[in-house]
């Protein structure tokens, strides 16, 4: 499944809030640039977890991170705006319409025109690329969260609703053609095997569906690692009954037991993502006392098997 993503120019990933996200964008430009791809990293959150774990505090212009090809922005709706208002504006008058409190009241009601600029950004960045910089090989987008990442995706789709025919329309066709386009973009989902991340994974899904949009493929998160069969368990509680100083075997044996569930529970809810989203599923292992850096790097390392 890597291997097909990373033949895109841009990757999106998608998927409730909490299970991930971050991690698997981390963990994709990490691969993708230990290949020696010109990558480069948008985060949505103005946080920027993941420059600022770099110590990095990017704005709209790409960074470089502690990391040979990697690179990162921050992909804010209201600087996108601005960013893009800066191509078509000259400056001096910019300077003047951006202390205007019209504008000011203007971009704070319209999320619709800050949804398609950020969309505008990814495909700019790759489409029109001026000469002078060495384009990207991909770009991968840290979505906000599940209904706030939908908005954003659906605007170039419906721009023509919104804005009408001219300019604004003209231009959003060109994007929303950009990501239709499964040579060029990847919409990934992410989940973990909790019920509200399934439904939310199951709903992005067919929200993307109704844009005729493809998921390219669902990054199923913090699966466990365990590896012992039930005959594992029946073995231990054997060899310890009757033996009281064996009770460590037996507890060992009731933690077995609970991953056991646990595993159960996984495949069932894996199951149910088969069923409904034809796409490749990639199962990524819980790695416990991580730092986000190291939880990248070993994530990238099971991409690798
Ligand atoms: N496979 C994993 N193993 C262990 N911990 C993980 C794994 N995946 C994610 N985590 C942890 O879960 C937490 C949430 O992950 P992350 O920030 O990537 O999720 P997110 O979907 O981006 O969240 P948000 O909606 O807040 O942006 C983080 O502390 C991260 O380290
Ligand atoms: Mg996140």
């Amino acid at each position: 499944m890597i291997d097909r993503l990373l033949r895109r120019r841009v990757i999106l990933t998608l998927g409730k809030g909490g299970v991930g996200r971050t991690s698997i964008v981390r963990a994709i430009s990490l691969f993708a640039a230990r290949r020696g791809m010109r990558t480069l990293i948008m985060e949505t959150d103005p946080r920027r977890p993941i420059a600022d774990s770099y110590g990095r505090m990017p704005g709209l212009e790409p960074v470089v991170l502690e990391q040979p090809h990697l690179w990162s922005l921050f992909l804010g709706g209201r600087e996108s705006l601005e960013d893009y208002l800066g191509l078509v504006v000259p400056r001096p008058i910019l300077r003047k319409v951006f202390a205007s409190s019209l504008y000011q009241r203007f971009v704070n009601a319209a999320p619709a025109l800050r949804e398609l600029t950020m969309m505008g950004k990814i495909y700019h960045e790759i489409e029109r690329r001026p000469k002078n910089k060495p384009p990207w090989d991909l770009i991968v987008v840290d979505a906000p969260a599940s209904g706030q990442a939908l908005g954003m995706l659906r605007m170039p789709f419906v721009a023509h609703q919104v804005f009408g025919g001219g300019l604004v329309a003209a231009e959003a066709a060109k994007v929303a053609e950009f990501f239709r386009d499964p040579a060029k973009c990847a919409i990934v989902v992410v989940t973990t095997a909790e019920p509200l991340a399934i439904s939310e994974a199951l709903e992005i899904h067919h929200g993307l569906e109704g844009l005729r949009l493809a998921t390219s493929g669902v990054f199923f998160n913090r699966t466990s690692n365990g590896t012992f069969e039930a005959s594992d368990v029946d073995r231990m509680v054997a060899i310890t009954s009757g033996n009281s100083r064996l009770r460590h075997v037996q507890q060992i044996a009731e933690i077995a037991r609970a991953d056991l569930r646990r595993r159960v529970k996984e495949r069932r809810a894996l199951g149910i993502v088969q069923r409904h989203i034809a796409a490749p599923v990639a199962i990524v292992h819980e790695h416990l006392d991580s730092s986000e850096r190291d939880l990248a790097a070993a994530m990238a390392n099971e991409f690798c098997r």
